[in-house]
């Protein structure tokens, strides 16, 4: 048996990295799947993999620092796949390296508007229409920078501090009402946003690598099974967990 036969998943920033690893797991693991994006042909490259593997999705265009986009994206999940039953909120930048004191209001005000308030807005959204269908299961994409210090992104770690907070918070709010909501908290992941964060040089990733205690940078495909498996009914017990998948990077500090 699949692990999410038959259900219906929403990814956001699901055309590259982690996101589209989950997106085409979930699909292989029997989910019919939402993929949002801001960069549609990306998105649209994605479905059409889904759809040449034998899987069902769709791509809705959103933008998770606007609202509006945020609920036309449910609603489009819903009126065409009938209903949601699993969201992975992983949209989310680490926006520019600056520390406390050089952290600018507009610097503050992107990081914070789509990392912390999109997966505030998401959950939000997501949430009513999984009461209809008597249940369901989140998981949002934190990061290890979410249980540790980062001076120099400052924002960054804030709001993924806050993704925890969140998490827990509405786990504990939604637990009798059959929806668990969990996180997961990546280590260096292989993906463009880490290649931007290194500035492309191969040197940096290398560097990182180096200092993770499995001496390599984590794949999309290991974020994704964590993402996929907590959304899936093998994880019944597990609510309100900030999960690392870090490689043991968790385990030195
Ligand atoms: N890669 C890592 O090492 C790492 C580590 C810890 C946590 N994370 C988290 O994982 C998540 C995904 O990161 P990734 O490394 O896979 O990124 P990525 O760079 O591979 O992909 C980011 C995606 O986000 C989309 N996007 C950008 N702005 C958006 C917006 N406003 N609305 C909707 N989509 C938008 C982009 O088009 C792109 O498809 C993020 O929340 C990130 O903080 C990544």
């Amino acid at each position: 048996m699949a692990l999410v036969d038959g259900k219906v998943a929403l990814v956001t920033a699901g055309a590259s990295g982690i996101g589209r690893a989950a997106a085409r797991l979930f699909a292989k693991e029997g989910a019919r799947v939402c993929i949002s994006d801001i960069d549609r042909a990306a998105g649209e490259a994605v479905v059409a993999d889904i759809a040449a593997q034998g899987g069902d999705a769709i791509f809705v265009g959103a933008d998770i620092r606007k609202e509006a986009d945020i609920i036309a994206m449910v609603r489009a999940t819903v009126e065409h796949f009938g209903g949601l039953d699993i969201a992975f909120n992983n949209a989310g930048l680490p926006g520019h390296y600056t520390d406390l004191l050089n952290c600018g209001a507009d610097e503050w005000n992107s990081v914070v508007t789509l990392n912390m308030q999109g997966v505030w807005l998401c959950m939000k959204h997501e949430i009513p229409e999984m009461l209809k269908r008597g249940g369901g299961a989140i998981c949002n994409n934190a990061s290890r920078a979410g249980d540790s210090a980062s001076a120099e992104l400052f924002a960054y770690t804030a709001t993924k501090h806050a993704i925890i907070g969140m998490t827990r918070s509405a786990a504990i709010d939604l637990s009798e009402r059959n929806i668990r909501v969990n996180a997961i908290l990546p280590g260096p992941t292989l993906t463009g946003q880490l290649e931007d964060c290194a500035d492309g040089n191969a040197n940096d990733l290398s560097a990182i690598a180096a200092v993770m205690p499995m001496g390599r940078l984590a794949r999309v495909d290991e974020q994704a099974q964590a993402a996929v498996w907590l959304c899936s009914d093998r994880a019944s017990y597990i609510q309100g967990v900030a999960l690392c998948v870090d490689g043991g990077l968790s385990a030195l500090v």
